[in-house]
C-alpha cells in the first residue's frame, strides 16, 4: 500500500515505476500512445511479465500479431512466457488445470464473434432482428474478455462482471476496433470501460498514432485513461536514426515524472528508460 492508499501495479520496467511512485495505480486504465515501432507492444509485454511474476492472472488481446509471435518477440528481451501456463482461447480444448494467461488473439475474437451470432439464433431471435457479431467489435471483445475472466478462475460466479482478485488486461491495440470509425473511438473506450473495468482490474490500452494528423487514431480514450504514457521518436529523415522517448502524460493520483525519458529497446533485456538531462 502507497502513500495515501493508493495499491501500485508495477509496469515490469524499474526506471518507468520509480517515475511513477512505485508503479500504476491498481484499477487505472493506462493508454500506451504512440507511433510505429516506438515500444508500445514491449511495453504491453513487460506488464504482462511483471503480472506473470507476481501471480496476477493476466488477459492478453493482441489483435496485431499472433500471440506466438508475441512470445517470440518477448523471449528476445529475457520473458519466457512458456514457463507459465498459456490458454488460447481459440482453442478448442477446454483448460485442464487454471491457466495463468489467456489470450485472445484474432483468432479468438472470431471464435467468440461466431458464438455471439449463433446464440441469437439458441435463443430463438427473429431472423430479421438477429445481427452477425463482426470480429473486431467491442461486444466481441467485452465477451471474449469476460470469458477470459471465467477461464481465470476470477469470477465467483458465471454471472459476475467483476474479477473478486486483481486481474491485468492488455489490449494491443484498443485502435483496430475503431479503425473503419475513428469518430466513434470515444463512445467505444466508454462503453468498454463501464463494461470491464473494475477496481481489481489494471489496464493497458495501445492506441497508434495517426502520424499524420499528429493525433492519437482515436481521439477520446486519453481523457477516459486514468493514465497515458506517450512514446514518439524524432522524425528520422533529419535524425537519420532511430531515437525514442516516452513521456509520462498523465497519471492520476500519482505525483509523477514530467520530463521525458529517453526509451531504448535492449536485446537482453526489453525498454530501458534514461531520463533526459
Ligand atoms: N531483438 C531486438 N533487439 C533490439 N530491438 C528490437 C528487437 N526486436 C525488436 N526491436 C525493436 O523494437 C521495435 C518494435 O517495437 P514495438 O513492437 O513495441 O513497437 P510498437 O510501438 O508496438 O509498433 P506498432 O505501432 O507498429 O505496433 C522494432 O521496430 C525494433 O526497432
Ligand atoms: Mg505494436
Amino acid at each position: 500500500m502507497g502513500y495515501g492508499g493508493v495499491v501500485r501495479v508495477s509496469t515490469g520496467i524499474r526506471e518507468l515505476d520509480d517515475a511513477l511512485e512505485g508503479g500504476v495505480p491498481r484499477g487505472s486504465w493506462v493508454a500506451i500512445t504512440g507511433e510505429p515501432g516506438t515500444g508500445k507492444s514491449i511495453m504491453c509485454m513487460h506488464f504482462a511479465w511483471a503480472g506473470l511474476n507476481a501471480g496476477d492472472p493476466v488477459v492478453y488481446v493482441t489483435t496485431e500479431a499472433e500471440f506466438r509471435d508475441v512470445m517470440r518477440q518477448a523471449r528476445m528481451f529475457g520473458m519466457d512466457f512458456e514457463k507459465f501456463k498459456t490458454y488460447d482461447i481459440a482453442s478448442r480444448a477446454e483448460p485442464g488445470e487454471t491457466p495463468n494467461i489467456v489470450v485472445i488473439d484474432i483468432f479468438g475474437l472470431l471464435k467468440i464473434a461466431r458464438q455471439l451470432s449463433e446464440s441469437q439464433e439458441e435463443q430463438g431471435e427473429e431472423v430479421a432482428r438477429r445481427r452477425r457479431f463482426a470480429v473486431l467489435d467491442i461486444e466481441t471483445l467485452t465477451a471474449a474478455i469476460h470469458e477470459a475472466y471465467r477461464i481465470l478462475g476470477v469470477l465467483r460466479e458465471e454471472k459476475a462482471r467483476t474479477p473478486y482478485r486483481h486481474v491485468r488486461l492488455i489490449i494491443d491495440s484498443i485502435s483496430a476496433f475503431w479503425a473503419d470509425k475513428p469518430a466513434m473511438a470515444r463512445k467505444y473506450s466508454y462503453e468498454l470501460k463501464i463494461a470491464t473495468h473494475r477496481e481489481n482490474v489494471t489496464a493497458y490500452l495501445v492506441s497508434q498514432y495517426a502520424m499524420t494528423t499528429k493525433s492519437t487514431f482515436g481521439f477520446g480514450l486519453e481523457h477516459i485513461a486514468d493514465g497515458v504514457l506517450h512514446l514518439w521518436m524524432d522524425d528520422v529523415e533529419s535524425s537519420k536514426e532511430v531515437r525514442r522517448y516516452m513521456i509520462i502524460k498523465k497519471m492520476r493520483m500519482t505525483n509523477h515524472a514530467r520530463t521525458a525519458f529517453k526509451l531504448e529497446i535492449i536485446p537482453g533485456k526489453g525498454v530501458v528508460l534514461e531520463k533526459l538531462r
